[in-house]
């Protein structure tokens, strides 16, 4: 096997077989990086311009029920401070960000019992009947095929749900025995029938998590199709037993929105927040890797600091305004523009 045969192989057939990724993600040098990020900047360009999609992310709930090992919310975590935003708090929040030009939000949270379908519902009717210009993009974690078709029903059009390794021994490490793989998985299928346009995703660098493991993602999600993808470093939060762990490395994440760009060049690929936070320049070398969203933080700024899923988060201390701000100088630093649509996947 040689390496710039598979480069090749991958742009022509926009996969390969497993023993390829792996030989691609093993063998990668400053080279290849550099070749696979030329060929998905092209391919991105050709579809969508020089333009990144910013997704205006409310962060509604730090509440969760959930124990996944690595995530610093996580219901065990006696050290944080809990919140929740009310609806009119959140309608607030959407209502600044479609001033500064946000026509896409993402309502995120933990798995927050608390919001039931019947509490749920009329918030997400809420902000697609005051902002009917703007996608609402969900991503609360794993509910019923019913909820789901209530949430969509309500006027939720995209949902985001990253399905985190499709290694079952990867992901038993990672969660607890309560949480299943197999279910997980389920929920990606049941969002789709529900009429969701669909995001997953994984963490890049997690504790214990080989190359192989990231190959078998990249066909898992060669096999989903999803419209969105979202990828980031692992990064240690101080109170989960991962502390100690290193982070994930943005070069290799980089590289892998490389690899995935080129196996959907219509993908919305965002550039982490994760990826900014363990590389200053993060953000702006995914997109020049290929990435195509970013997804700036619109939560009120008292709250932002207590949605710490892992340690050094940026943005939690900068108003919305200033935020969007700062990101539009670091996008147009590198010859590219925010564009405040929808941003729709384009087929
Ligand atoms: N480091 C990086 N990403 C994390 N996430 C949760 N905890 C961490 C962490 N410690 C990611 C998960 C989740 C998304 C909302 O945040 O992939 O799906
Ligand atoms: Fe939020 Fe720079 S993008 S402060």
């Amino acid at each position: 096997m040689n390496l710039w045969n598979i480069i090749d192989a991958l742009y022509k057939n926009q996969t390969l077989e497993r023993e390829e990724f792996i030989f691609l993600l093993k063998n990668r040098t400053e080279e290849s990086a550099g070749r696979l990020a030329d060929l998905a900047r092209e391919e991105a360009q050709k579809i969508y311009g020089k333009k990144v999609f910013p997704r205006g992310l409310i962060e509604f709930t730090n509440y969760c029920r959930n124990n996944c090992y690595y995530c610093g919310i996580q219901a065990s975590n006696p050290n944080i401070s809990r919140y929740r935003l009310s609806e009119d708090q959140i309608l607030n929040a959407c209502q600044n960000g479609y001033d500064l030009g946000y026509r896409s939000f993402v309502l995120q949270g933990g798995e927050d019992p608390y919001f039931s379908d019947d509490r749920m519902v009329p918030v997400v009717e809420a902000v697609h009947t005051t902002f009917p210009d703007c996608a609402i993009t969900l991503s609360l974690g794993e509910r019923s095929l019913e909820s789901y078709q209530r949430l969509h029903a309500a006027g939720g059009r995209r949902y985001l749900l990253r399905h985190e390794t499709i290694s079952p021994v990867l992901y038993g490490r990672l969660h607890p025995e309560s949480m299943s793989l197999k279910h997980r998985v389920q929920c990606l299928y049941d969002l789709r029938e529900a009429g969701f346009q669909i995001g997953t995703g994984f963490m890049v660098g997690a504790p214990g998590q080989t190359l192989e493991d990231l190959a078998d993602d990249l066909l898992f999600i060669r096999e989903l199709h999803p419209q969105m993808v979202g990828i980031g470093p692992f990064v240690p939060h101080h109170d989960t037993r991962f502390r100690d762990f290193p982070s994930g490395t943005a070069e290799l994440t980089i590289y892998l929105i490389s690899i995935l760009r080129l196996m959907d060049h219509h993908l919305l690929l965002p550039s982490t927040t994760a990826l900014g936070t363990i590389d200053p320049n993060g953000r702006e070398k995914g997109i020049l890797a290929g990435a195509n969203v970013v997804m700036p933080n619109l939560s009120p700024t008292d709250v932002r600091k207590d949605y710490a899923l892992y340690d050094n988060k940026i943005c939690t201390g900068e108003e919305a305004a200033e935020c969007i701000g700062c990101l539009s100088r670091r996008i147009e630093s590198i010859g590219y523009q925010l564009e405040f649509s929808q941003g729709n996947y384009r087929p």
